[in-house]
């Protein structure tokens, strides 16, 4: 018997969920089947499923933290599920599953590089947000990048820390990609372009005092981004992600695998690119085995000529169309002062939905 095999075999009957995917299964964590954000349970590191020793003793030393790295997960999986939203693929995940993207990203894919991307930016935006709001003891503010003043403001309010919330993610989501495979060499880097797209957008965001909003004295401190600012790059990385090819080489460590660029014409990827070496299904019909759950049944577009449009999601099968009668606020009135009363209409709509 081939060894990956017995391996996989060994995992599984020893339980350790880790090497049955080829992402993270601590993600799972973002779905909080053992955690959630609000709740009163508190997060037990032995009870997380899927992390490596590094990992575990991040989570028992700094676990003041965990529930931001978990919050960074759940946001990165719900920009996904925005900027992903008309497409085939729409970055479903599985409730009942460990693995919560099913056996899609187990591939070097294009959707594998933009999850791993927007998961690890989601972790150190989070981590920065938490502590800028005060909620850990071993963080907080950014005192270093101040530098002076500009013209007519000064410092003020609390700096967001992004430098400590990338460290955060590079030391807890990088632990388990240190082997010498080329997934984990894909997965460093497209993990490293998420951070590195969190530290670019970094500006100063500024506020007003002074007697009825007049700018007598402005303050300014360093602000992240909205989150929605980090998708959007990342979804055009997306689209112009950099294919790659596998190259062994033999080391004194035993045999590496890394990554380059596969067409030498054009340029090759830098650190803010993201990239991948294995070619994305078509995701028009159900494959339990690529984890595609098909397009069948989904809402399309009947104007749109892109990927969201009944053409192109339906994969050319065509599309059924019904009406649906939805309930609306009219004819609003304001009134002074001040409400707003509103009547309710019917309004029909046409649905369509792939054949
Ligand atoms: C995403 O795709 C799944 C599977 O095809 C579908 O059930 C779900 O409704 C889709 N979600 C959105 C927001 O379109
Ligand atoms: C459908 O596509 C058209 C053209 O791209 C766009 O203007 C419109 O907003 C889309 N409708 C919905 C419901 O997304």
């Amino acid at each position: 018997m081939d060894y990956h095999v017995l391996g996989l075999i060994l995992a599984f009957l020893l339980g350790d969920a880790n090497v049955l995917a080829g992402y993270p299964i601590w993600w799972s964590l973002a779905l909080g089947q053992q955690y959630t954000s609000l709740g009163s349970q508190p997060i037990l590191c032995g009870s997380i499923p899927g992390l490596v020793p590094k990992q575990l003793r991040f989570c028992r030393n700094y676990i003041e933290i965990m529930p931001s790295v978990a919050e960074g997960v759940k946001l990165g999986i719900q920009e996904c599920q925005h900027q992903f939203r008309g497409r085939r693929w729409n970055c479903t995940t599985i409730d009942d599953s460990l693995a919560i993207f099913g056996p899609v990203l187990d591939k070097a894919t294009r959707e594998s590089a933009f999850v791993h991307a927007i998961a690890s930016a989601g972790v150190a935006f989070a981590v920065t947000r938490s502590c800028a709001e005060g909620t850990s003891t071993i963080c907080g503010c950014d005192s270093h990048h101040k530098g002076p003043p500009g013209e007519g403001w000064k410092w003020g309010g609390c700096s967001e820390d992004a430098d400590f919330g990338v460290l955060v993610s590079r030391e807890f989501a990088d632990a388990r990609e240190n082997r010498p495979d080329a997934r984990s060499a894909m997965n460093r880097h497209n993990n490293e372009a998420g951070r590195t797209t969190i530290l670019d957008h970094m500006h100063l965001k500024c506020k007003c005092h002074g007697l009825s909003g007049s700018c007598e004295v402005k303050t300014c401190w360093w602000a992240q981004p909205d989150f929605r600012a980090i998708g959007d790059y990342l979804k055009d990385k997306y689209d112009s992600a950099s294919e790659m090819v596998v190259e062994k080489h033999r080391e004194s460590r035993g045999w590496v695998e890394t990554l380059r660029a596969k067409y030498a014409l054009f340029k090759p990827p830098t650190e803010r690119d993201l990239v991948y070496y294995e070619n994305s299904p078509n995701f028009c019909e159900p494959n339990p085995e690529t984890g595609s759950f098909g397009t069948r049944d989904r809402m399309c577009n009947v104007t749109s000529h892109g990927i969201d449009g009944c053409d192109l999601l339906c994969c050319g099968r065509g599309h059924n169309t019904r009406t649906e009668k939805r309930k609306e606020k009219c004819h609003c009135i304001f009134h002074w002062c001040c409400y707003v009363s509103c009547q309710e209409c019917i309004r029909v709509y046409d649905v369509h939905t792939c054949k």
